[in-house]
């Protein structure tokens, strides 16, 4: 499938979607919104890809959302259009692991989509911030509420009422990313860690995804439920009988995703 914000390549059942509008330093414009969701939902539906993995280019992830296409608009156009809702939602659908590997700056709707991914990897010249305040609004993709739960409010706040930005090691001290590696090791890395993934068995893969996911979205004795109750349906698999017969005749697993 030919894009034209956006680079799609499949190796070793990893699907790399890079964002590919470096004359804006990868800014969401509605177009690049709409081949992403397009390109997930693929990826999500395709046999052959079992994890994705998200970056942009050595200077920016992305910069947010498209500021020149924006600025003429009134409330009307983006109420009506319910701007980025529709798209975001679709990707916030997805149910492959997507991980996001940040080098440079992730900004506004770039931090946010970092942050929808399922963990971020930072290169060490990565920068995130909300800086929308310096342009008279706030995040849209939800900055708000995904940021303060990855690093609290004091931090939270701090960033989406200066603007500031924080650097890679402040990331990763604060719980917004997995881990830092260096520049150059970026795309090796996320791409190994989506191999990990990927040698898992589907099945539990997924059900993690959603378990995790839980947490944010219900109280904690909910939330331990459903993982308990997720965790003794995959005794019904097939790959749970391998997964724990090669641990004890010290093995590899061989996982079929039944
Ligand atoms: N939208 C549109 N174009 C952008 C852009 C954006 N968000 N960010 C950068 N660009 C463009 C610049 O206009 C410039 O284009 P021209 O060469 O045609 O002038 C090009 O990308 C390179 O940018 P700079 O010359 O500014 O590069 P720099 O290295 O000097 O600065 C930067 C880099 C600090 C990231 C700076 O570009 C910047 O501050 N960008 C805007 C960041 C921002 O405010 N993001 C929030 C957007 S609003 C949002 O995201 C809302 C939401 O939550 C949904």
């Amino acid at each position: 499938m030919a894009y034209e914000t956006i680079i799609v390549e499949i190796e070793d059942e990893v699907a790399l979607i890079r964002l590919n509008r470096p004359e804006a330093l990868n800014a969401l414009n509605s177009a690049l919104v709409r081949e992403l969701a397009g390109a997930l939902t693929d990826a999500d539906r395709n046999d052959k890809v079992r994890a994705i993995v998200l970056t942009g280019s050595e200077k920016a992830f992305a910069a947010g959302a498209d500021i020149k296409e924006m600025s003429q608009k009134s409330f009307v156009d983006v109420y009506s259009q319910d701007m980025f809702g529709t798209e975001i939602k679709v990707i916030e659908g997805i149910r492959k692991p997507i991980i996001a590997a940040v080098s440079g700056y992730a900004l506004g709707g770039g931090c946010e989509l970092a942050m929808i991914c399922d963990f971020i990897i930072a290169a060490e010249n990565a920068k995130f911030g909300q800086p929308e305040i310096n342009l008279g609004v706030i995040a849209g993709i939800g900055g708000t509420q995904r940021l303060t739960r990855f690093v609290g409010k004091s931090k939270a706040m701090d960033m989406h009422l200066t603007g500031r930005f924080m650097d890679a090691a402040e990331a990763e001290r604060s719980g917004l990313v997995s881990r830092v590696v260096p520049t150059a090791k970026l795309i090796p890395e996320a791409m190994a860690a989506a191999r990990k993934i990927a040698e898992k068995s589907q099945v539990s893969v997924k059900a993690a995804k959603e378990a995790v996911n839980r947490a944010y979205e219900t109280t904690m004795a909910e939330g331990i439920l459903f993982e308990r109750r997720n965790f003794h349906a995959l005794f019904s698999t097939e790959d749970q009988k391998e997964g724990m017969a090669a641990f004890l005749e010290k093995r590899e697993p061989q996982f079929r995703d039944r």
